[in-house]
């Protein structure tokens, strides 16, 4: 299972990357603005820092809703950097422009999926990536985790190579229940990784057994 930090936070991701597990980032316009990087090229120059810190794929988001703008957009991204997966929404025009990347070898991160019928378009495009949301689910009382059980059973029937990317994760228990779905990637802020770490008995044992080493070197 991969793990992307969605952020563009540079601290956050050196963190990340410094715990040596970090196999990638995702970012959107949203978390751009969040950090204050705003105007084409100030966000192009935090991709390429992004792309220097990590070395993991690194979704790059284009704004373009047109064919020919995503094309333009989504190729300029492209060159920046061999880290770079353009990312794709999941409209119209976005399959198709996701079914020409595919076709020069540019990878794709299909995004703001929210359905099963919409993930199968997404993988006969040819997208590297699919990322359903599957917190923004939760927040409108649909189970977001039920439809990555979805999504991997209608990959699984067609052995479709397209990788589930399971974002919009809130929590530690999202990234739990990936796993154990089969989620290809889960994408989430690193607090919601971290948590992984925290057991009290690993905190308990290890003041324990710190305490009674130097019981022995008085
Ligand atoms: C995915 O690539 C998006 O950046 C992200 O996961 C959205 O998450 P949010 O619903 O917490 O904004």
């Amino acid at each position: 299972m991969k793990f992307f930090i969605d952020t563009a936070n540079l601290e956050q991701i050196k963190e990340a990357e410094e715990l040596g597990i970090l196999d990638g980032v995702t970012t959107n316009p949203s978390l751009m603005a969040k950090e204050g990087i705003t105007g084409a090229d100030n966000i192009i120059n935090h991709y390429k820092q992004i792309c220097e810190i990590v070395n993991g794929d690194v979704s790059a988001e284009v704004i373009s809703t047109d064919f020919e703008g995503m094309i333009e957009e989504g190729e300029a991204l492209a060159d920046l950097h061999p880290n770079i997966v353009v990312k794709v929404p999941m409209i119209k025009e976005g399959i198709k422009a996701i079914k020409y990347f595919s076709s020069k070898g540019i990878r794709t991160n299909c995004t703001l999926v929210f359905s099963v019928g919409q993930a199968l378009l997404a993988a006969k495009a040819g997208a590297t990536y699919v990322s359903p949301f599957i917190g923004r689910l939760d927040d409108i009382s649909t189970d977001g985790l039920h439809l990555i059980e979805e999504i991997r059973l209608v990959y699984d029937n067609y052995s479709y190579e397209t990788q589930i990317l399971a974002a919009s994760v809130r929590h530690t228990m999202h990234i739990i229940e990936c796993a154990k779905i089969g989620a290809d990637v889960i994408t989430g802020p690193l607090k919601a990784i971290e948590g992984l770490l925290k057991h009290p008995l690993t905190d308990s044992g290890l003041a324990q057994f710190l305490a009674d080493y130097n019981k022995g070197n008085k």
